[in-house]
């Protein structure tokens, strides 16, 4: 017998006495309206329907249930909701089994907790991710785990958001049984049948018992809070996590369940929360280059990297960690040997640390192939050069890679800056030729800045794409300008950083200033940690063509003619006594700031941390504007994930574009036209801000444009 479909993306179906319910929601079966409707008009039927012995709660497709439709969020609520489901279904008369296979995340997991049997597959992914979007399990996830797995394992994988495996969860008793084929239906069937053949009962997960040791419970909990306020730090939600846990502990579940959602709305109305879930959908759109819906991948079997400096061996490490072989070219011998060097302090450190063994370091190094010879890149499918930072040095390597690389070799440079049109134009085979600009420490930095130059292949985007994709970094689509996205603006923000300083703000009270905003790192910290004299070499080739009329603050020129370029030189901004990495403020570096204010004609003055932020943040989002504006990004979203992955940009904050909408792009243009009273030409308002303030928009309204 086929029951009416409450709605097509929860279906049900009696198969004997089991009332089958699918959910088929693509892509991820995640629980929007319908779902709730369906699931709720499901659980309605079996307890109204005589004939039904038992349900059985099961996801088509590729996962159970990912979770809350995150899309919901901040937008009215719509009944039925969520807690209200995982009641009812967790109230059934009937026995109710949830059969787990792929994502059963947050909701998802939600509604199998409240269901009263649990078999899962393996490949199934169980976890309680809401932390990571500025939110706590707001389904009854804080009052059943913690009643089903106990206090610290609950507390574990809520403020974790981290995700189990089948054996896990059924060790933890998140679960019941794991399956012993993938066959996930056949799995649940015969898990119901065997539960309907021992007349198993209902049994609830609000009455389990494993917060009965109410000593070691409390203990747990107050660990959980003392490390949460540590370690979390300007985050919102992980210490409503604690409370909501307490709440399993000190209340009966129903009060509990009310404390969970006053929690729970508190943090969905956090700004955090919506920083947090633009950060989750702007990482996936960058994945939507026109590029890579208009053409195909080309094969990337194996790879050549030039240069086996920092970066080259940052790239390499990456590579060979995908599992990818590399060629490595350097120029002499006894180069090549540091490359390979470095690369194997990469995973000796690994070793140290008993994160990697010996055997899988050799097998890992066994796909590590070096050369002093350009004809060793005969057989590669994709090249990524980087050597000095100097268009001569590039360009005739360009010309090798010319000479001896296949037909259809992908041609990559990891140049910072350089013109990438001019090294293209530079050889036969321009339309080859792509920049991937990759992060220090590049084995580790998950951004990956795929600049896209005029005369290149879309299949050469698209593969830059896919590399990016094998090699676990998120791509950011950028133009050809000085510096792409990320550097053009940093440029920017420090200039205003530099003149924050010279104005009166000492470099350390920006830093903290900066720290307290969220960012890991303050940029005379940054400066330090990547050395001084990478910049200096920048400004002094910038030299000739700077606006003679733009403000040029001589600070950090005075500390580098010093030699003082920061921790490898043993001082910078900071001083690190005997190769310390955190740095301690240096008087004579203040003394110095004071002789170049003098210099300056500058009468110093006082700035709140806010007026620090101000304008620093005003310096990011405007120069961020411009580079939407000219089309160097596709969206202001490109920024922002630019900023979150290869800048430490406090991820709660969304990213710079994010944050101006959250401030209100009205305030930042009124900030940015009151700082052009003293520096006009540093402050100009870009034209988009502008434009977006004029016609009351935001930079959210271009975010979905771009390739409409
Ligand atoms: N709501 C709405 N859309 C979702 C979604 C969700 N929960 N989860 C994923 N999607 C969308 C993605 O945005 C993407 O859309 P697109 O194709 O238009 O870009 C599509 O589904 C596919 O997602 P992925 O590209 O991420 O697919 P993967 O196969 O790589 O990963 C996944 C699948 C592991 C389920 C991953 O999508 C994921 O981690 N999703 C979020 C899980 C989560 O955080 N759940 C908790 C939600 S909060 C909650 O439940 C609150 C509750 O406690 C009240
Ligand atoms: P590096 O100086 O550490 O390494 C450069 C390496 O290239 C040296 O080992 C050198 O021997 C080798 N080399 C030079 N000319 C060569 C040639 N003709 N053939 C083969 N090898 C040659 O420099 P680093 O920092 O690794 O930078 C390399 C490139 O990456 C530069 O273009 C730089 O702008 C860019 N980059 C640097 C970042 C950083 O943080 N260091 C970040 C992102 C990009």
């Amino acid at each position: 017998m086929t029951l009416p479909l409450s709605a097509d993306v929860v279906t049900r179906e009696l198969r004997g006495k089991v009332l089958l319910v699918t959910i088929d929601h693509p892509p991820v079966n995640a629980l929007s309206a319908d779902v709730r409707r369906g699931l709720l008009a499901a659980i309605e039927a079996a307890d109204a329907e005589p004939a039904i012995g038992a349900v059985l709660l099961i996801g088509a497709g590729r996962n159970f249930i990912a979770g809350a439709d995150i899309r919901e969020f901040g937008k009215p609520p719509v009944a039925p909701a969520l807690p209200d489901i995982c009641n009812r279904i967790e109230a059934c008369s009937k026995p109710v089994i949830a059969a787990l296979h792929g994502a059963a995340l947050g909701g998802g997991l939600e509604v199998a907790l409240a269901a009263h049997y649990r078999i899962a597959v393996d490949g199934a992914k169980l976890g309680l991710p809401e932390v990571q979007l500025g939110l706590l399990p707001g389904a009854g996830g804080t009052q059943r785990t913690p009643r089903l797995i106990g206090a610290q394992a609950a507390l574990d994988l809520i403020l974790s958001g981290r995700h189990v495996g089948a054996q896990e969860a059924l060790a933890l008793g998140l679960i019941d049984r794991i399956g012993t084929s993938d066959d996930i239906l056949a799995e649940g069937l015969a898990y119901v049948h065997e539960l309907l053949a021992a007349h198993a009962p209902v049994r609830r997960t609000r009455d389990a018992a494993a917060l009965a040791d109410r000593a070691a419970s409390a203990a747990a909990i107050a660990t959980a809070r003392a490390q949460t306020a540590k370690q979390s730090r300007g985050l919102f939600s992980p210490l409503k996590i604690v409370d909501a846990v307490e709440a399993a502990l000190e209340q009966p579940f129903d009060e509990g369940l009310k404390t969970e959602r006053k929690l729970f709305l508190q943090c969905l109305d956090s700004p955090q929360r919506a920083g947090l879930v633009h950060a989750f959908f702007a990482e996936r759109e960058v994945l939507k280059a026109p590029e890579t819906r208009d053409a195909k991948p080309r094969a990337l079997n194996a790879l050549g990297v030039i240069g086996g400096g920092t970066m080259g061996a940052g790239i390499a490490v990456a590579a060979l960690d995908a599992g990818l072989p590399v060629t490595m070219i350097e120029r002499d011998g006894a180069a090549l040997a540091r490359g390979r060097a470095h690369i194997e302090k990469v995973y000796d450190g690994l070793i140290a640390k008993g994160r990697m063994s010996a055997e899988k370091k050799a097998a890992t190094l066994a796909r590590w192939n070096g050369s002093t010879s350009y004809d060793a890149l005969a057989h590669v499918d994709l090249v990524i050069e980087a050597v000095f930072e100097d268009l001569d040095v590039k360009k005739a390597v360009f010309a090798e890679l010319d000479r001896v690389c296949k037909p259809g070799a992908v041609l990559a440079t990891n140049t910072s800056y350089l013109d990438i049109d001019a090294i293209a134009a530079s050889i036969s085979r321009p339309a080859d030729v792509i920049g991937l600009h990759f992060f220090s420490p590049a084995n580790i930095m998950k951004l990956l800045e795929v600049v896209v130059p005029k005369q290149v292949s879309v299949d050469v985007v698209a593969t830059a794409f896919e590399l990016a994709k094998k090699l676990r970094k998120t791509p950011v689509r950028a133009g050809v300008c000085d510096g792409f996205i990320g550097n053009r603006v940093l440029a920017v923000y420090r200039a205003a950083a530099d003149a924050l300083m010279e104005d009166g703000a000492s470099p350390y009270q920006i830093d903290a200033a900066v720290r307290a905003f969220g960012f890991p790192m303050g940029p005379f910290q940054v400066v330090d940690l990547a050395g001084g004299d990478i910049g200096w070499a920048a400004r002094k080739r910038r030299a000739a063509t700077r606006d003679p009329q733009a403000r040029y603050v001589q600070i950090a020129d005075r500390l580098c003619e010093r030699g003082w370029f920061g921790q490898k030189s043993g001082r910078g901004f900071y001083l690190y006594p005997e190769g310390s990495r955190s740095g301690t403020p240096d008087p004579e570096v203040e003394a110095i700031v004071d002789a170049e204010r003098q210099r300056a004609g500058i009468t110093p003055r006082s700035f709140t941390d806010d007026e620090i932020i101000r304008r620093y943040m005003a310096a990011m989002i405007n120069e961020g504007a411009n580079v939407v504006h000219e089309g160097i990004a596709l969206r202001p979203l490109d920024v922002d994930v630019t900023f979150l992955y290869g800048y430490g940009f406090p991820r709660y904050r969304g990213g710079p574009m994010k944050y101006a909408d959250m401030v209100g792009l009205p305030t930042i243009l009124a900030d940015i036209r009151a700082f052009a009273k003293e520096d006009p030409l540093f402050w100009r308002p870009s034209p988009l801000l502008v434009d977006l303030v004029e016609r009351g928009a935001d930079f959210a309204s271009l975010n979905h444009t771009a390739h409409a």
